[in-house]
């Protein structure tokens, strides 16, 4: 076998990740999470990093012995090392900012090397001038297999996910578009092209034209929500049994909206409300993983119905309330992502609408319980958690947002 065809191998879809039923008393409205922090390597940078190295050997750019380069900070370089270890292949990550012996660790003990760059921005210079493949993950954005794996263990009407690369949001929305029945006909905003006001108006609150469920022709099925039991375990534990794949449900006419949600300072909300692809903040996010100071290339519009802004303050109380509910130390870019998933359950209660959403954990991490999950840290940003720590007793008890 050659050395192609083994690592290909290596690089086949990994085991699916559950979905967790978050409670919500709202008669025939169902959230489920799906928990990426079940990969092996403890996030969704998982499935990025396993697409990366597939296209860059398919692509004849990574072949034995070829030493791969990235520039990051975050989960993608323990992902990244984790399969650079699998393939035999070394590894080098340029870091943002001074040495971090917590911060290499991690990679290190994968076999990788860190190293570290200051001005932060400087690393994506820096990681060029590295012999070896730029794997690149901003550049070469590459669509991964959450849709496939999703898609066949429930058919929701609605996935919230951030947007960092773009390639999350760009795989659910291609793949609903190629499968999921007349999905394109209905897209809020099918086409960059689309008029503004059509755009702008695509937002939480939205006429009742654009509601998600109970169009003419939706099959029965579709009308609940089909999803596969055997996927989705209680909040906190439960079974470990998820790795069939038989029976995924289906159903014609099914359809699932594609919304991102996004942090404060990001290029994607007024990028996609304005139909700018170049639009560009200048500001970081203060979300790890999601939001970007520019519309990245990887970031497709087209394949995105909705894009919802969730204050940062917002993202880190629903961060916190995943947490006391899963027992999860989530990071704050799945508290956005609940955030707004839970503004569409209350938007279609409001409406008497029944479906069901699914919305993304993007990670777990001791680490997070310094950051998102400390009062002080959020003090420091000036963070009001408290005041939307209440909004969200409201979006998640039985009165809803009335
Ligand atoms: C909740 C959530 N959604 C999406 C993403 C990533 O999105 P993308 O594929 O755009 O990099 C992350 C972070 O990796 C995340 O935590």
């Amino acid at each position: 076998m050659s050395w192609t065809a083994r690592a290909l191998d290596v690089l086949a879809a990994g085991e699916p990740t559950p979905l967790i039923d978050f409670p919500l008393p709202v008669p025939g409205i169902r959230l489920l999470l799906k928990d990426e922090s079940r990969q092996p390597t403890g996030s969704l940078r998982h499935r990025h990093a396993r697409a990366l190295f597939r296209r860059a050997i398919l692509d004849g750019l990574v072949t034995e012995g070829t030493t791969v380069v990235e520039a990051t900070g975050g989960n993608a370089a323990v992902a990244q090392a984790w399969f650079a270890r699998r393939l035999g292949l070394p590894y080098i990550v340029v870091m943002p900012g001074k040495h971090s012996p917590a911060r290499a660790r991690p990679v290190e003990e994968l076999g990788g090397e860190c190293r570290f760059v200051t001005p932060p921005l400087a690393i994506y210079d820096a990681a060029r001038q590295v012999e070896g493949h730029f794997l690149d993950q901003f550049g070469r954005a590459a669509e991964h297999d959450l849709a496939e794996e999703l898609f066949g263990q429930v058919r929701p009407d609605w996935v919230v996910v951030g947007a960092g690369t773009g390639a999350t949001s760009a795989t659910l929305g291609r793949w609903v578009r190629a499968h999921g029945g007349d999905s394109d006909e209905r897209s809020v905003r099918a086409h960059p092209g689309d008029s503004p006001e059509r755009s702008v108006r695509a937002q939480p609150g939205d006429s009742p034209e654009r509601s998600v469920r109970a169009q003419p022709g939706d099959s029965p099925e579709a009308q609940r929500g089909d999803f596969d039991e055997r996927w989705v375990r209680a909040p906190g534990g439960g079974s470990d049994d998820f790795t069939t794949r038989e029976d995924a449900p289906g159903g014609g006419g099914w359809r699932c909206r594609v919304a991102v949600a996004d942090p404060e300072n990001s290029a994607y909300f007024p990028g996609w409300t304005l139909d700018v692809p170049d639009y560009a903040t200048g500001m970081p996010s203060r979300i790890e993983g999601i939001g970007r100071p520019r519309v990245e290339p990887g970031f497709r519009p087209e394949l995105v119905d909705m894009v919802v802004p969730v204050p940062d303050a917002a993202g880190v109380a629903a961060a916190r309330h995943l947490r006391e509910v899963t027992g999860l130390p989530v990071g704050a870019s799945s508290g956005t992502a609940l955030w707004a998933a839970l503004e569409l359950v209350e938007r279609m209660r409001a409406r008497g609408e029944s479906g069901t959403v699914v919305s993304l954990i993007g990670d777990a991490a001791e680490r997070h319980l310094a950051t998102c999950h400390d009062d002080t840290w959020a003090a420091e940003r000036g963070l009001d958690v408290a005041r939307h720590e209440q909004k969200l007793r409201r979006l998640v008890s039985s009165a809803g947002g009335g």
